[in-house]
């Protein structure tokens, strides 16, 4: 594994050496372009595994926002598509190898909290992982980080304060909250919302809690900010769709790209 990993580090070398990454998620896949962009599709870079899911197009851009190089990931991998734990924090890891050290993460959740409303952009404080696999499993790979990592300030609060900050400044409003990660690709049951907000979950969705938990590994700073696109099931009084979920995502995407834009640049000092 650490050779594929190497080997597709050293591809994406020769696009640039960013410090910041980037992923965006369902339907947000369009905010961010950067200047003199060069960009790969996933299928290109060696050891990586090809997107299914509509609404995510899977390529890689490298290139500058604001004076600070950017790796931007358009489009992600879901444990729903098949891929495996390893498959799906793949990217991550060769990020890592590449030389980011801070990385953000997008996504489409649905609402449990009481308050939340589609459209709302929420950075995550912390996560439940009810996928029911952890991406660590197995060996370790100790050159990338240790055996038993620890989570307690998985999103990292220095890069929080910042986003905050840069927020306020654009007039943008940003909540915060606690994502907890299902399997899918059914949306939950309004038995299970019920049972998760009794846990403490503000937030439910189907990704992003492998990334994190291989870039904390890694030793990256992380960052997450997910955009509601929906009231999670049985709050909402209406079956929910994908169509509903990527709807809300472009709508909300233009000012979650303005967000970014200002954001990146300061974190990669
Ligand atoms: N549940 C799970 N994943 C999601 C949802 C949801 O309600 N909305 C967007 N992604």
């Amino acid at each position: 594994m650490m050779e594929s990993l190497r080997a597709a580090a050293e591809f994406l070398r020769k696009l640039g050496e960013p410090t910041v990454a980037v992923v965006l998620g369902s339907g947000l896949g369009d905010v961010l372009p950067l200047e003199g962009e060069r960009v790969v599709a996933f299928t290109e870079v060696p050891g990586f595994p090809s997107p299914t899911a509509p609404g995510h197009k899977g390529e890689i851009a490298v290139g500058k926002l604001g004076g600070t190089e950017v790796l931007v990931q358009r489009g992600r991998l879901h444990y729903y598509e098949g891929y495996s734990p390893e498959e799906i924090v793949f990217p991550v890891r060769a990020y890592a190898l590449l030389g980011v050290r801070v990385l953000v993460l997008t996504n489409a959740s649905g609402g449990i909290a009481e308050g939340l409303a589609p459209g709302d952009l929420v950075l995550i404080r912390d996560h439940i992982n009810m996928l029911g696999f952890n991406p660590l499993r197995g060996p370790n790979p100790d050159e990338l980080g240790p055996r038993f990592p620890d989570m307690t300030h998985a999103y990292d609060p220095e890069l929080r304060e910042i986003a905050h900050g840069v927020a306020q400044e654009l007039g943008i409003e940003l909540r915060e909250g606690v994502y907890l990660a299902t399997m899918g690709p059914t949306y939950e049951t309004p038995a299970e919302i019920k049972a998760f907000r009794t846990l403490g979950a503000d937030l439910v969705g189907m990704s992003t809690v492998p990334e994190v938990i291989a870039a904390r590994h890694a030793g990256l700073r992380v960052l997450a900010i997910s955009c509601v696109t929906n009231l999670a099931a049985g709050i909402a009084k209406h079956p929910l769709s994908h169509e509903e979920v990527l709807e809300i995502g472009r709508r909300k995407a233009a000012e979650l790209g303005r967000l970014l834009a200002a954001l990146l640049p300061r974190l990669g000092r």
